[in-house]
């Protein structure tokens, strides 16, 4: 069983009645291939808010697997979602990039939605089973699962950073956070840092003894280590070989008018993204003749994303704005600098522009894993395209080929940027063969089955076939 915050699919309502539709974020792409193959029990939010009428939803099954609906209130969502989740732990597990809120009312919420999620997976989960509890918003749900059912064996994986000692320390409640951890048999992170970090947490805070790559908890020993997430390679390599994305393509490069250089990025719109920085450093380098328009174009997609947090208001307004000075000094009729996107598109179309685009840009201030880079390599099965990626995203660990940046530092950026564009075709093809052929030994069910096996859970998530 997987227990996440949000359900793979959203439920959306809409004058033609209701429907679902895929959820944004990494957790759900690298997920849903791996519990599909299981024929698993998905535990989650169907992303809307419930009315005080409304019934309990039913579970209902979907590509193979069993999804099991929690329901939050309109209060919930404000106070568990938006903020503790969402305008506490996450700013603070990124470093702090935005300042964290915190407010009394909104731990009250995340405990008592964190209850909710523990006893629907107690009510669910086969006697024995494995239950693997999922992210910074339910961090709370190990221990009180452990304690409504001690039969069962309990994984937890943080798909976010894991902040330092000195930054977990500000958090109201932390030792509770902590401790509803503890509640895990194995808890997982993207980077062996995050698993340092929480282990010399257990002893700063809690005074506890650490045992091997663990700690001693009540008799039992809770493991941490680092299992870097991934993505279905074979899927996306599925679709960028197919005639009709390739098509698709090649009819992107013709719509934004053949440009000799097509630079791409594809984000949820969110402060982590580092996307102000990139859109700086595109303008600067056009202000310096370094780049110009229409030979160089640059798309940014940018899902829409926790749109009623302030931090995600503010953002919204400032990368419109720069959107705008950008086209309005250096567009022409019909030739923009910029073409930005405030939209979600299907699995193929997202394929179609990885494909189109010369160089992706992926610099985040701070990212646990950053499946986007992951899945432009996967994308490129003709070893074109160039790969620029930000030090502080978790993929920067294992793609050691792209042209790293610090996305801190604008001129690094610019460089780096710089660097992609001029490449040559040959070097661009060695680099990126390096990283395909990690990536193909490093997908998703290697992933799953790595996390499982050290939970002591017999594995069955079947490999991708080797590469013809
Ligand atoms: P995060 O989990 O923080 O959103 P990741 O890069 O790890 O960041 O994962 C983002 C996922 O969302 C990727 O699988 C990506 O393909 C998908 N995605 C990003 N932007 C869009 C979009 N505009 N439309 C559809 N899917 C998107
Ligand atoms: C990141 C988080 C996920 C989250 C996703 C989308 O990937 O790690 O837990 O589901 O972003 O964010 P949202 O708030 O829309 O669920």
């Amino acid at each position: 069983m997987v227990v996440a915050n949000r359900l793979p699919v959203d439920e959306v309502t809409t004058a033609g009645g209701r429907s679902w539709r895929r959820s944004p974020g990494g957790l759900v792409t690298a997920l849903h291939p791996v519990l599909a193959a299981q024929h698993g029990t998905w535990v989650g939010w169907p992303g809307n808010a419930a009315g005080p009428d409304d019934p309990t939803p039913q579970p209902f099954e979907l590509d193979g697997m069993r999804l099991r609906p929690v329901n939050l209130s309109t209060d919930e969502v404000e106070r568990y979602y938006e903020g503790f989740s969402n305008s506490s732990l996450w700013p603070l597990y990124h470093d702090a990039i935005e300042t964290p809120a915190y407010r009394r009312s909104w731990w009250e919420s995340y405990r008592r939605v964190n209850q909710r999620f523990a006893e629907a997976t107690a009510d669910q989960a086969a006697e024995g089973g494995t239950v693997w509890v999922q992210d910074y918003q339910l961090q709370l749900v190990p221990a009180m699962l452990r304690a409504l059912r001690p039969d069962l064996k309990i994984g937890f994986f943080l798909h976010i950073p894991f902040p330092p000692v000195e930054l977990f320390m500000q958090l109201p409640r932390r030792a509770e956070i902590l401790r509803g951890l503890l509640g895990a048999d194995l808890v997982g992170f993207q980077r062996p840092l995050a698993a340092q970090n929480f282990l010399r947490l257990t002893r700063h805070l809690l005074g506890m003894r650490p045992r091997g790559a663990g700690v001693e908890v009540d008799g039992r020993i809770v493991h941490a280590a680092a299992f870097p997430i991934s993505i279905d390679v074979a899927e996306i390599e599925g679709l960028a070989a197919s005639p009709l994305v390739r098509a698709r393509a090649e009819q992107i490069r013709a719509e934004l008018g053949e440009p000799k250089t097509v630079i791409l990025g594809v984000d949820r719109l969110d402060y982590t993204k580092g996307i102000e920085q990139r859109f700086k450093a595109y303008r600067e380098l056009l202000a310096e003749d370094r780049l110009s328009v229409p030979e160089t174009v640059m798309v940014q997609v940018a899902t829409p994303s926790r749109e009623r947090v302030e931090h995600y208001q503010v953002l919204r307004v400032k990368v419109e704005r720069e959107v705008g000075r950008i086209n309005g000094d250096y567009g022409r009729v019909g030739v923009p600098a910029v073409h930005y996107l405030h939209q979600s598109y299907s699995r193929s179309e997202l394929v179609a522009l990885y494909c189109a685009a010369d160089v992706m840009m992926v610099t985040p201030l701070r990212d646990g894993m950053n499946l986007v880079a992951k899945e432009y390599v996967a994308a490129r099965v003709d070893l074109g395209g160039a790969l620029v990626l930000s030090e502080f995203a978790g993929a920067a660990g294992e793609l050691r080929q792209a042209f790293l940046c610090n996305p801190h530092d604008l001129q690094s950026v610019k460089d780096s940027l710089l660097r992609a564009v001029h490449v040559d075709q040959s070097e661009a093809a060695r680099r990126m063969r390096a990283m395909r052929r990690h990536l193909r030994a490093h997908d998703v069910r290697h992933w799953a089955n790595s996390f499982l096996s050290a939970l002591g859970v017999p594995t069955t998530v079947l490999p991708n076939p080797p590469e013809g």
